[in-house]
């Protein structure tokens, strides 16, 4: 008799974006006349920009002649992109990454998850609350986190580190010992940042401890902070600790072409053990690479055209979260996150938990946010809402607040 994976029964319904996905469509279904406005998940509107469409073109054409023809890949990428990567990610920034230390894969989600095949079943995993729901549910996968708790909307072996307002979205160092602690900096949910100081005594706490730090820079490109590191290895002591996830998705709109990219220094050593081998292991194993078509196009990322091009489409992004938080805020909203982060993170109306106003978003202005509890129990309270939309809606969508809560 075959036995199954028992963690998959303690996990709770399902996948948070499938939930909000299954409630829109059935409200769809039903009001047929309604035009929503998408503000839930963060997916990406604007069309991969031309730089990137035209080195896939040429890819697609190599792919067609048997002289420039590709097959399998290396698993860990191609060297013309783990070197851009390196040259304009992290050395035009002074940061001593090797272009070795970088893994190409189909995109930050999936890496997020995989890496925990090199994690023993008994690390005890710490996560900020709220918190981007990957990290918990594949741990939960993996029998990491114990049983889920209804009452406590949480898991009974994940350390739950509250970042809220009052503590100015920065988790506190742990009380009681953690193995692997997940960061993600600009935040998600909550669009907040992590600065230096900040970041350096999580560094410095890991080191210590032996801890490994799982950090998670997807929302990297939309720093526009001074203080505020775009990647861990700016921390003095990071490389002994730390493995950082980066994605093309929100930086150059690959949320369907599907490409991103994880760090493992080769300083990065526990129980006598090379992360960084153990990962080379895993993926030469279990994933044969990104494909070559897309690695060509992330790879047009980098180039000058592609560069100017990709700011011009972050800067619509960027120009949506001003919108987005300066429309709540004259609507009476408390806001965070919108500055260094396609996120806005609102405070939802006295009384109100995050369904509920979830719930009347949906209903009374036919826009779609996420509520703030699916994120964890610190998120009780707020929704989300993304800057990725349409421009014209995302300024439809601020009226439509601003008049329902002037009739309210
Ligand atoms: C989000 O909305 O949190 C993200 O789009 C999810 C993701 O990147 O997987």
């Amino acid at each position: 008799m075959a036995h199954v994976n028992a963690n998959y029964q303690k996990l709770p319904g399902s996948y948070l974006f499938s939930e909000i996905a299954r409630r829109t469509a059935a409200y769809a279904e039903a009001h047929p006349e309604a035009k929503l406005i998408k503000m839930g998940i963060g997916d990406v509107t604007r069309p991969l920009v031309p730089a990137v469409v035209e080195a896939m073109h040429a890819a697609v054409d190599d792919l067609s002649r048997a002289e420039t023809f590709y097959g399998y890949g290396p698993e860990q990428g191609y060297d013309f992109l783990r070197e851009a990567i390196q040259q304009a990610d992290f050395a035009a920034r002074g940061i001593q990454i090797a272009a070795d230390e970088i893994f190409i894969s189909d995109g930050a989600k999936s890496d997020c998850g995989n890496i925990g095949d090199i994690l023993s079943a008994d690390n005890k995993i710490a996560v900020c609350d709220p918190v981007y729901p990957v990290y918990v549910d594949t741990n939960a996968m993996a029998g990491r986190a114990g049983d889920y708790d209804e009452q406590a909307q949480g898991w009974t072996n994940i350390y739950y580190m509250p970042t809220t307002a009052e503590n100015g979205f920065c988790p506190a160092l742990p009380t009681e010992p953690v193995d692997v602690i997940y960061l993600c900096s600009p935040n998600n949910p909550t669009g907040t940042t992590l600065n230096f100081q900040q970041l350096q005594a999580w560094v410095d706490y890991a080191n210590e401890h032996d801890a490994i730090i799982m950090f998670d820079a997807a929302y990297e490109r939309f720093i526009a902070e001074d203080n505020v590191p775009h990647s861990i290895y700016e921390v003095p002591g990071a490389t002994t600790c730390a493995i950082e996830f980066r994605s093309f998705s929100k930086t150059a709109g690959f949320t369907g072409a599907r490409c991103g990219y994880t760090v493992v220094p080769k300083a990065l050593v526990r129980e006598g053990q090379s992360l960084h081998a153990m990962w080379n292991r895993r993926q030469t194993t279990k994933f044969n690479g990104a494909s070559y078509v897309i690695q060509r196009g992330a790879a047009a990322v980098y180039s000058e055209e592609g560069a100017r091009q990709i700011e011009e489409t972050l800067d619509y992004y960027r120009a949506n979260a001003k919108v987005i938080k300066e429309g709540l805020e004259a609507a009476g909203f408390t806001v965070y996150g919108a500055v260094s982060s396609p996120y806005v993170w609102c405070k939802t109306p006295v009384g109100m938990g995050s369904w509920e106003f979830f719930d009347l978003l949906l209903e009374q202005a036919n826009i779609i946010t996420t509520p703030g509890a699916g994120f964890g129990p610190s998120g009780e309270g707020y929704v989300r809402l993304t800057a990725f939309g349409d421009a014209d809606a995302t300024k439809e969508a601020m009226q439509r607040i601003q008049t329902l809560m002037a009739t309210r």
